[in-house]
């Protein structure tokens, strides 16, 4: 990834209001949001259920935005089809589901998506190495997942340096996402770490105009990763 790769800001409808869904996606696609990022919870692998295929399909007509579907899922075998003909741009899967993995990696790219690869705060993220050149995300969680609105853990930000390690090292292309906790303070911290991919729910749907949000996120953003890249 060099220099000039632009950040790309993706926020998270599930902070949105979900009695005018429609209108926050419309104001997001407006405000100049590059993704749209969008929870898959199964009330199983996180203990909390959110969004299915049919509201992917919902929203794909109504954004020109490619859809950024992070599933939370214990079986995301029986859904990438479902998500895929919904029009999701992006599927993301956990790196928790094992021995899985390179199967579900490699039925993603079979159904002609962008592939993700996503990996919790608790684990090591050397479990992510074997599928770095793999992917074409790679998502560094930085809450627990489940709910908005929490605090970033700290503990993930040496996880972000070295996935940014290995993509220069490597000579590797992905996008390295973060997600959970972000706001105007952590975006520094994860940007500079190597961070270009950048979801945020509650920080940004909060702001009044968030047009203003997006602009202000993707500016920190871009000067902390610049200042990361020059030491
Ligand atoms: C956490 C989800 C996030 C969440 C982030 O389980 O994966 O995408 O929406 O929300 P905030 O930015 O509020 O932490
Ligand atoms: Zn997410």
């Amino acid at each position: 990834m060099d220099k000039a790769k632009p950040i790309i800001i993706a926020p998270s409808l599930l902070a949105a209001d979900y009695g005018r869904f429609a209108a926050d996606l419309r104001r997001a696609d407006r405000a100049g949001a590059d993704w749209i990022h969008v929870d898959v919870m199964d009330g199983h692998f996180v203990p909390n259920l959110s969004f299915g295929p049919a509201l992917v399909e919902a929203l794909r007509p109504r954004t020109r935005q490619p859809l950024d579907v992070h599933l939370m899922c214990t079986q995301p075998e029986i859904l990438l089809e479902a998500f895929a003909r919904a029009g999701a741009d992006l599927l993301t899967i956990h790196v928790e589901l094992g021995d899985r993995v390179h199967s579900l990696l490699w039925k993603i790219r079979a159904l002609g998506k962008r592939v993700g690869l996503a990996i919790n705060p608790p684990t090591a993220i050397r479990m992510v190495e074997p599928y770095l050149d793999k992917v074409d995300l790679l998502l560094v969680m930085t809450v627990n997942p489940g709910y908005g609105g929490q605090s970033l853990i700290e503990e993930t930000i040496p996880k972000i340096q070295w996935a940014d390690t290995q993509r220069l090292k490597r000579k590797l292309n992905y996008h390295l996402q973060v997600d959970g906790g972000i706001n105007y303070k952590t975006v520094v911290d994860c940007a500079r770490a190597g961070a270009d991919t950048i979801v945020s729910g509650t920080t940004l749907f909060k702001h009044y105009n968030l047009k203003i949000a997006i602009q202000r996120m993707r500016r920190l953003a871009q000067k902390a990763f610049r200042q990361g890249r020059e030491g």
